[in-house]
This record gives structure tokens, sequence and C-alpha cells, in this order.
């Protein structure tokens, strides 16, 4: 059985399109391998969050993925801050990283651009934390996006660059986690693109059926169809691909004719998509609720999650320590 580590960002906060894609796939994942999903609260330091912002977040992004699944009692869940060993690890890593070799990471350069006035150490070295989390447990898989495929490329050679320096064969080059199928892509609401946090443009799963009826009737479309039988334009079939996913078939029949003979109203197939999509995510956001008002449960898998990554975390440390010659007297 292959070991899979995934870091979840600690304002990774799902949305739609992180619900009905990837996270579908975590869920087949967790069943087939041995999983480490472990919230990445170490790396959100890098943004300088206050004290009750970084609680509030991992409380909230841990709740969501427990409510959508992710099962304790079967993957590993912890926290990252719950396995200061990680922290040995990235230590010991950080010696064989080059400066320059960072210093040219997309990543970084993109922090450079967008954040000047915050270019710390911890971005710098953000892919050798990384690299740490993921062969800390020996992975073999980790899921990555677009996005974090060449902090995956990093981690490969810090792994195999430990590896030739000490002549041993100790860490496995973990390779991407291929899910063998398309995601389903979720657009987001303003005319063009996916849905993504960043974006501005996605509906979270903790919204409050207010807020996503805001968003929606907020959402971009166009001044109508002006002849029968006309294509709808892409912001109109991005609402359209999102009724397909949470409405019935009748109801996206009716407005695709309703198009099609240019007699739609945008209003009124906003207002159906609105209630559809809090029709769907009902009983989600009730169990994010449930689970975050009962602090016993929270407490216990993040105990209980932050101790079996603890043995395989120890475990690894140790033998690095060995490896590198910190030995006992
Ligand atoms: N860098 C990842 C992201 O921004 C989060 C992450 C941290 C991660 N450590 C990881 C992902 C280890 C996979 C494995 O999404």
């Amino acid at each position: 059985m292959d070991t899979v580590v995934s870091g979840i960002r600690s304002t990774g906060n799902l949305h739609l399109g992180n619900y009905f894609g990837a996270l579908q796939n975590f869920l087949k994942m967790q069943n087939e391998n041995n999983c480490f999903f472990f919230i990445a609260d170490y790396h959100s330091l890098t943004t300088h969050p206050k004290p009750d912002d970084l609680h509030g977040n991992i409380r909230q992004v841990l709740a969501e993925y427990l409510a959508c699944g992710i099962d304790p009692e079967i993957a590993t869940v912890f926290i990252q801050s719950d396995v200061p060993e990680v922290t040995e690890l990235y230590l010991l890593l950080n010696m064989n990283a080059y400066v320059g070799e960072l210093e040219r990471t997309t990543s970084f350069k993109e922090k450079i651009r967008s954040q000047p006035d915050n270019i710390n150490a911890g971005l710098l070295t953000y892919p050798v934390l990384m690299a740490a989390d993921i062969i800390i447990h020996k992975a073999h898989k980790v899921p990555v996006g677009k996005d974090q495929e060449q902090h995956l490329e990093m981690t490969r050679r810090f792994a195999r660059r430990f590896n030739t320096m000490y002549g041993v064969d100790y860490f496995p080059e973990p390779d991407a986690y291929n899910f063998g199928r398309k995601l389903m892509k979720i657009p987001g609401l303003d005319g063009s693109g996916k849905m993504g946090k960043s974006e501005g443009n996605g509906i979270f799963l903790a919204d409050s059926p207010e807020e996503i009826r805001k968003k929606v009737m907020r959402a971009v479309t166009d001044a109508g169809p002006s002849s029968p039988g006309e294509k709808p334009s892409e912001p109109v079939q991005n609402l359209f691909t999102i009724m397909k996913v949470v409405s019935d078939t009748a109801t996206v029949k009716y407005f695709m004719e309703k198009h099609a003979s240019c007699e739609i109203r945008y209003g009124e197939m906003k207002k159906q998509l609105a209630e559809d999509i809090i029709r769907v995510t009902d009983p989600i956001r009730e169990r994010i609720n449930e689970i975050l008002a009962n602090k016993k449960y929270l407490a216990k898998v993040v105990k209980e999650g932050g101790e079996k990554a603890r043995v395989s975390a120890s475990k690894t440390v140790r033998d690095v320590r060995e490896i590198i010659g910190y030995r006992s007297f």
C-alpha cells in the first residue's frame, strides 16, 4: 500500500469547486492508501496571521474536511504544528538546500511581486518545509495541483540529494498522485475561468444561504441571446455548468429551452440556481457546524492523528540523525 501525504492550507476553506472536484478524489484516495492529511499551519505563518485567526482558520478548515468525509478512522488526520519533528527535519534539509535554487522557485518569485514588504526567510524555504512534510512519512505519492508541481519536483530533488550525500537509499522520491480521471471543473461566478479562492469568484461550503443568494444574484451574465438557438455566452454557460451539477435535469432543460427561445430571464434562473446550491450544501453546512460545536470530538481527532503522525515522523528523524552522524555516546 502506498503512503500518501497531503497538506491543506489553513486558509484553504472549501468551495463548490473543491467539493465537486479534488475532494471527491481525496475520498477515493483515502480508501486505497495509507494517507496522511494535515493542516499546514506552520506554512501559514509566512503571512503573519493574528493568533485568533490562525487558530480559527485551522479549526474551520479541519471541520470542513471532516464534514465532507475525510475520515480520521481511515486516514491519519493531524495538525502540522502538533508534529514538531517536522521542524527538525526541515532544519536538517535546509543545510542541503541552496539559496540559488530556492530563489528560482516560481512561487517565491511570485511572492516577491505580490508582497514585496514581507519577503521572509520562511517563504524562501517554504519548499524545504513542504519536502520535510512529505518525506518525514517516506511518502510514495502526493496529490498536487499545477501550482504545486515544482514544489514536488524540489521534494524529489531534496530526497535524492540526501540519499546521494550519505550514500543511502533511505527516502523514496515521491511521485505525483495520478487519479486516472479528469477532475470535474466548476467555473467561477465572474464570467470566466474556474472557481478559486484567490479569484474571489467562489461559493464556499460555509457560506450562509443569504451569502449564497447574494453571490449568485451578482454573478456575471450577458444582455441576453439575440437570436433563437444562439449558443450561451461563456458567463451564461458557466451558470448552466454549475446548474447541471446541483439542479435536476428538468430544471436545466427548462432554462436551456428558455435560452434557446430568447425568453430567458437570468434573474429567474439565478434564483433557482441559488436555491439548488443551498439545498445541496445545506447538509454539509449543518455537519460543519455540528463538528465545530463538538470540541471534544475535534480535540480527539487532532490528538489521535497527531500521535499517529508522530510515531512515523519520530522514527524518520531518529534514522536521519543516525545517518547524518548524530550518535549516542
Ligand atoms: N504547499 C501546499 C499548498 O499550498 C500545502 C502543503 C504544505 C503541502 N505541505 C505539503 C501539500 C505537503 C502536499 C504535501 O497547497
